[in-house]
């Protein structure tokens, strides 16, 4: 299938590299010119493992290409993807003028037998709107329309897209629905199934599985303060929960609440979508409040353990997971600057993420875990990369000033390990 992909964000790059691993002859367009000339040199803008290896074979085997803007006729494109952003707007809602502006671009181009599909997450009605714009200035054309979301982790983003529970597909015509079949037919082959469904269950479903995710998450840190109130621990809580199949083991782990790209931005447009529509989602609200809780409850836990006034607090990890250079979103930004506010001094150190950091935070940040740690007073746990979780809390501790605290937030240690480890207060989260 020949493919334009309009975006070179993390969705559209990584499901055009991925498409183009595919078999599938792939351009994928951006308005950036310094991004074009970077992709067509080999380069990589995004932190993501195996992007560049894929990006590298895609482009060498002539089935990836790059342009600036949409190339000059659309005539053998199968399919259009938008894959640009939907940022949340101030109001909480999808911000949707990176999707017009290039859905208004694409349709004075567009032949009959071309489907656009919308790849981004749209808000539900986005197809129907999309094909009302086309029935009005193209009306000779057939309409062909569809919505294929992604359900891409950062830092798993290649592996999530070639390797899927499944993919979902909605397109509002036997040609668009064919089309996508024929997309999607290597990964089907390979035993990943594709449901095709109806456009707007297909928008709905990649909020619903994002909401419910988050929902999963903010279920487990509730439970989390409710047993560092009992003395039971969340880690058996969770193990024995999802130890029921209908449960299922995944998205139980405490921490201090979800960030990232997606989950507080969908489930924030899903609560928009539904009040629009007179249909409030209460689960997913109070998702969203369980999560401001967690990050609050940590707050309140280090500031507890010892007065904060004139000490040095250490950061291990500022991403809002490991594996990412995001900082989107990331619980960090709301706990670094409130500890900031009760006088603490704060030193931080990541692997990926501080050049993004350094534009959000005014804290000092330190190019070794040595330096981060040395004359400070508590050192924070707070991503689970594996360059900190891997260290020895003895020598953590060894490294740091006298009768020191930590604040392990990612359950790496047992408290007891954390005591026998030489520090004076310890705090692990649901324990
Ligand atoms: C998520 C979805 O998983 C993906 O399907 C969607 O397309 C985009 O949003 P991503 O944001 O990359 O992907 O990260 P994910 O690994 O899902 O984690 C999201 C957040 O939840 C992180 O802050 C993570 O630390 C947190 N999390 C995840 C937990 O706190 N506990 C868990 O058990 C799992």
């Amino acid at each position: 299938m020949n493919i334009i992909m309009i975006g070179t964000g993390y969705v559209g790059l990584v499901s055009g590299a991925c498409l183009a691993s595919l078999g599938h002859t792939v351009t994928c367009v951006d308005i950036d010119p310094a991004k074009i000339d970077s992709l067509e040199k080999g380069g990589c803008p995004l932190y993501e493992n195996g992007l560049p290896e894929l990006l590298k074979t895609t482009q060498k085997s002539g089935n990836l290409t790059f342009s600036l803007g949409l190339p000059e006729s659309l005539e053998d494109a199968d399919a259009v993807f938008l894959g640009v952003g939907t940022p949340q707007g101030d109001d909480g809602k999808a911000d949707m003028r990176f999707i017009n502006a290039a859905f208004g671009d694409v349709l004075p181009k567009l032949y009959p037998h071309t489907v656009v599909v919308t790849k981004s997450t749209v808000p539900v009605g986005t197809a129907d709107r999309l094909l009302a714009w086309m029935k009005t200035d193209r009306p000779e054309l057939p309409g062909h329309i569809a919505s294929n979301p992604e359900f891409l982790r950062e830092g798993t983003a290649v592996q999530d897209f070639l390797k899927p529970d499944r993919i979902v597909s909605g397109a509002n015509t036997e040609h668009g629905t064919a089309v996508l079949k024929a997309i999607y037919q290597p990964l089907e082959d390979a035993g990943h199934p594709h449901l095709q469904i109806d456009p707007q269950s297909a928008e709905l479903a990649k909020y619903a599985a994002n909401a419910f995710l988050a929902t999963k998450i903010s279920f487990i840190n509730e439970m989390a303060g409710l047993c560092e109130h009992t003395k039971a621990d969340v880690g058996a809580v969770a193990q024995a929960m999802g130890m029921d199949n209908r449960i299922g083991k995944r998205f139980l782990r405490a921490g201090p609440g979800y960030g990232g790209s997606c989950f507080p931005k969908d489930t924030s447009a899903l609560t928009h979508i539904a009040k629009e529509a007179g249909i409030p989602v209460q689960i997913t609200q109070a998702a969203i409040d369980a999560n401001t809780a967690a990050q609050e409850r940590v707050i309140e836990k280090i500031s507890n353990m010892t007065s904060l006034e004139g000490k040095t607090i250490a950061c291990l990890g500022l991403t809002f997971k490991a594996d990412t250079d995001d900082m989107r979103d990331s619980p960090a930004l709301t706990i670094l600057p409130a500890l900031q506010a009760k006088g603490a001094h704060i030193k931080a150190i990541d692997p990926a993420g501080m050049s993004q950091a350094k534009k959000l935070l005014d804290i000092t940040f330190c190019d070794s875990v040595a330096t981060c740690l040395a004359k400070s007073d508590i050192v924070i746990m707070m991503t689970e990369w594996p360059e900190y979780t891997g260290l020895n809390p003895a020598d953590i501790c060894a490294m740091m000033n006298q009768h020191a605290s930590i604040a392990d937030l990612r359950r790496v240690w047992t408290p007891e390990r954390l005591k026998q480890a030489g520090f004076k207060n310890t705090y692990v989260l649901g324990s």
